[in-house]
């Protein structure tokens, strides 16, 4: 572990229908840790869903907000955030997060993805003729950020608890080895 990184919270990362927010609530649970969803949370105070930002303002507006709210958390300490897929992937959001959260990446195979999410219409970077290629190219180029992670867990073959323990089992490893 880098020694300018003060590991007090957990992030969890990845791509749309790894299920960061599932396996982050059980996870925050176990480690008796508050619970933010980035998403939530931006939803909460512009009062907007994220479909209507992305439509009326843009995804630069939205990244933004991520943005701010990233540099916000980088307060707090014994929070579990699970983060919305492109964050990882903007401005320095990434590093930052680094700084004071153990950053779990979970993974899925695009298979696996298109069968969580192919019956969800909320997401609008998938509102697509084509969603299934968008996953894929959105995916590819992603890929890179996602593997930043200190650790990746494949969601695959696991169910949401066993993900979930999975995390907070590597979250205490990290904590024994700072
Ligand atoms: C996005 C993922 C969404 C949400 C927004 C953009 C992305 O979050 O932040 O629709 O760029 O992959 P989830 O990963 O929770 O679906």
């Amino acid at each position: 572990m880098q020694n300018d990184r003060h590991i007090v919270n957990l992030a969890l990362i990845g791509f749309m229908g790894t299920g960061k927010t599932s396996v982050g609530r059980l996870a925050a649970e176990f480690l008796n840790f508050e619970f933010l969803d980035t998403d939530e949370l931006i939803q909460s105070r512009t009062g907007r869903t994220i479909a209507d930002i992305f439509a009326r303002e843009g995804e630069a507006v939205f990244r933004a907000l991520e943005q701010q709210l990233v540099a916000e958390l980088a307060g707090r300490d014994k929070i579990l955030i699970a983060t919305g897929g492109g964050l990882p992937t903007h401005a320095d959001n990434l590093a930052s997060l680094k700084r004071h959260a153990l950053v779990v990446c979970l993974w899925a195979s695009e298979d696996k993805i298109w069968e969580r999410v192919c019956h969800q219409g909320h997401r609008p970077l998938l509102n697509d003729p084509d969603p299934r290629a968008k996953i894929h190219s959105l995916l590819a180029a992603r890929e890179p950020f996602y593997k930043q992670a200190d650790v990746l867990v494949n969601t695959d073959l696991r169910t949401m608890r066993e993900v979930a323990q999975q995390v907070v089992h590597q979250y205490r490893f990290a904590q024994h080895s700072q």
